[in-house]
């Protein structure tokens, strides 16, 4: 009923011959029937990215925009500048810019209102860290995140990831059950919320998505698709997860 997403997010990795071999596989492979492929490259790649993938269907996302719209901001992109060049997408509240670039909730609700301002569709990033589930906080952690981040948001124009930090980049996945049991608890918060956006919402799973776990994890209830790091910068195995999500 739900159209799955599959999302690359390079983060800090990739250049011109990466976006090259990609758009080229993609170009000969088409995934687009059944899985929508959004690929989120480093800012800078995202103008050659949208001339390459054109005529792969795959749409393309920032990694993060400014919680402001314009002015005296040095370094930041807004999300209207990343509409304007061509992305569908942006990435919001990544544990690595709350952890690393000290991003708050308040921040990333000042950010999905602009993405959605900016005819964007925020993918808002939640997780807990190993400690906070050590200490049975998932629940409430998961929740301040979203009640913090959610004021006024339109539910019809957003994708949420579950990324649980201690499973990022570290090769540990949570397995389908934790999954989808926090999935589950997402989509239940967001019935309360927006009733007629809990069914139509998708809930991504990220962190240390493979080849060989992504159908499992793909294939539970309240799972709607990935949010993929490490994995999306192998053009076969990102391809092997893109079909997996079929
Ligand atoms: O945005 C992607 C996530 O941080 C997952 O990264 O697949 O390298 O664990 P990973």
């Amino acid at each position: 009923m739900r159209q799955t997403l599959v999302i690359a997010n390079w983060k800090l990795n990739g250049n011109t011959a990466l976006l090259k071999t990609m758009a080229e596989h993609f170009h000969h492979v088409d995934i687009q029937e059944q899985v929508d492929v959004v690929i989120c490259p480093p800012a800078v790649y995202l103008k050659t990215a949208a001339v390459l993938f054109e005529p792969t269907g795959i749409k393309l996302g920032g990694q993060n925009c400014s919680e402001h719209g314009s002015g005296a901001f040095t370094g930041e992109i807004s999300a209207e500048m990343l509409s304007d060049i061509g992305c569908s997408y942006v990435i919001i509240g990544h544990s690595e810019r709350r952890a690393i670039f000290a991003e708050s909730n308040e921040m990333i609700a000042g950010k999905i209102k602009q993405a959605q301002k900016g005819k964007l569709c925020p993918v808002l990033c939640v997780g807990e860290t190993l400690a906070e589930r050590e200490a049975n906080d998932v629940e409430s952690v998961i929740r301040e995140q979203l009640e913090t981040a959610l004021v006024d948001a339109d539910f019809d124009n957003l994708v949420i990831a579950y990324e649980p930090v201690w499973a990022i980049g570290t090769g540990k996945t949570a397995t389908p059950e934790q999954a989808q049991e926090v999935h589950k608890m997402i989509r239940d918060w967001v019935a309360k919320k927006a009733p007629e956006s809990a069914q139509k919402i998708q809930i991504l799973y990220g962190g240390s998505v493979k080849a060989d776990n992504a159908s499992t994890l793909f294939h539970q209830a309240d799972i709607d698709g990935g949010l993929i790091g490490g994995a999306s910068l192998d053009t076969e195995q990102f391809d092997a997860i893109c079909k997996a999500a079929k």
